[in-house]
């Protein structure tokens, strides 16, 4: 499983109109928090210059452009990122993430409920572009569901939708250390959400900050 089958999956749901909020419960719930969470990050520098990787339609990042000197967004469907607010703050990128590659570099990258779409080996990349992306005292956050002790695969078929998808939750720990040997410093993992809204044992969402 890699990145391309994640990407058959929301190619469906964008063709089909649909949005993440009607796939996912809580989704909502969770995005008001995620907007706390990157607006604080954000409001800790001054006129911060904000890459966000797979913003989906905008849920988040609609809501913190205020806070930001500059917005640039990478997300592959025009069908989901129609719905970033656009003004002369916000530049949209369409392409895929796996082959995104800047010259300019950035204060803060966020990457909310995306990277586990990847396998190790595509984050890897990833990961080392981001860096060299990445201001000097500069913040990468990365927020998505991780594995509590070991990795967690999840694959399947939505009957909903008629497609498979496809999950990668790896270990927290190993994803700290990702970071680390990636060159990024100071990597601290946030509990951002209330017990409740992790659902499973063996998986937990987490915010991991760290810095170049
Ligand atoms: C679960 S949504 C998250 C959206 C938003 N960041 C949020 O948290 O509300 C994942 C998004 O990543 C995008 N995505 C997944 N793989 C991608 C890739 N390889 N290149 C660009 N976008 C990708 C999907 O199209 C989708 O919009």
């Amino acid at each position: 499983m890699s990145n391309d089958q994640s990407l058959i999956f929301h190619g469906t749901l964008a063709a089909q109109n649909l949005t993440e909020e009607n796939v996912y419960s809580g989704k909502l719930e969770r995005a008001r928090l995620d907007v706390d969470f990157l607006r604080g990050r954000l409001m800790l520098r001054h006129r911060p210059r904000l890459l966000d990787l797979g913003t989906g339609t905008g849920t988040i990042i609609n809501e913190v452009i205020a806070s930001a000197a500059e917005v640039t967004c990478v997300e592959k469907f025009p069908a989901f990122s129609q719905h970033i607010k656009i003004g002369e703050k916000v530049r949209i990128i369409t392409e895929n993430i796996r082959d995104f590659n800047s010259k300019n570099s950035y204060d803060l990258i966020s990457c909310f409920g995306v990277l586990h779409y990847f396998t190790r080996e595509e984050v890897t990349k990833i990961y080392h572009r981001l860096f060299e992306m990445t201001e000097l005292g500069g913040e990468i956050i990365v927020k998505n569901q991780f594995g509590v002790h070991e990795d967690v695969s999840v694959s399947g078929y939505s009957e909903k939708l008629g497609t498979d998808y496809f999950a990668n939750y790896r270990s927290v720990d190993s994803e700290m250390k990702l970071l680390e040997e990636v060159g990024f410093q100071q990597v601290i993992k946030h509990d951002i959400y209330p017990e409740a809204f992790n659902q499973w044992d063996n998986t937990h969402y987490y915010g991991l900050t760290a810095l170049r």
